[in-house]
């Protein structure tokens, strides 16, 4: 198992359609692990194949709701449908979230109340999860990722300057940036 190198936006792959798994290998299998160690690394809920230079559509995800339970596991090939959009605007207490690929930062996005999340696992068995608040935000998030969609895409007007800014000031923005866990100080 190893930690990898997390890509920072301006990264084409990281604004690019990830393609559908269809090889489900011993590299698969290691190549998730990888993702496992990287993201409890980073420390993230969430990582997408994509973050890692690897254009397929799966990712991790591993956080403890309010009840203590933990929700942890591989979703590879997903799709999400979601609930109306919540209308108003985002507040940056309870919406703000972030983003391994835009490390440091955190902006208010509103996302869905309720997702239902359809993936199979690293052993091609569907699954279902029926999820709310902030899991149903972590499920959003990493799903855009796999459309090649970063949640600073999708910010409101009076985010949409600060988040430019920070990447700007960051020198992110350009191919070629990335952050080792562990080793660089970019945690999220
Ligand atoms: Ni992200």
């Amino acid at each position: 198992m190893a930690v990898l190198p997390i890509l920072i936006t301006g990264e084409p792959v990281l604004h690019s359609r990830a393609l559908p798994v269809t090889d489900f290998t011993e590299d698969l299998k290691n190549l998730v692990d990888d993702m496992f160690e990287t993201m409890e690394a980073a420390p993230g809920v969430g990582l997408a194949g994509p973050q890692i230079g690897v254009a397929l559509q799966l990712f991790v995800y591993n956080w403890v709701d309010d009840d203590n339970r933990l929700w942890r596991g591989a979703a590879i090939n997903p799709e999400l449908w979601l609930s109306s959009p919540v209308l108003g605007e985002a507040d940056e207490d309870e919406d703000s979230e972030g983003c391994l690929s835009v490390p440091g930062e955190r902006f208010p996005l509103l996302r869905a109340e309720r997702v239902i999340l359809r993936a199979v696992d690293l052993n091609q068995v569907p699954f279902e999860i029926v999820a709310e608040g902030w899991l149903a935000r972590i499920f959003q998030h990493e799903f855009d990722h796999l459309n090649g969609v970063l949640y600073v895409d999708r910010l409101e007007q009076t985010w949409h300057k600060p988040a430019a800014k920070a990447i700007k000031s960051g020198g992110w923005g350009m191919p070629g940036k990335s952050w080792l866990p562990g080793v660089d100080d970019l945690d999220a």
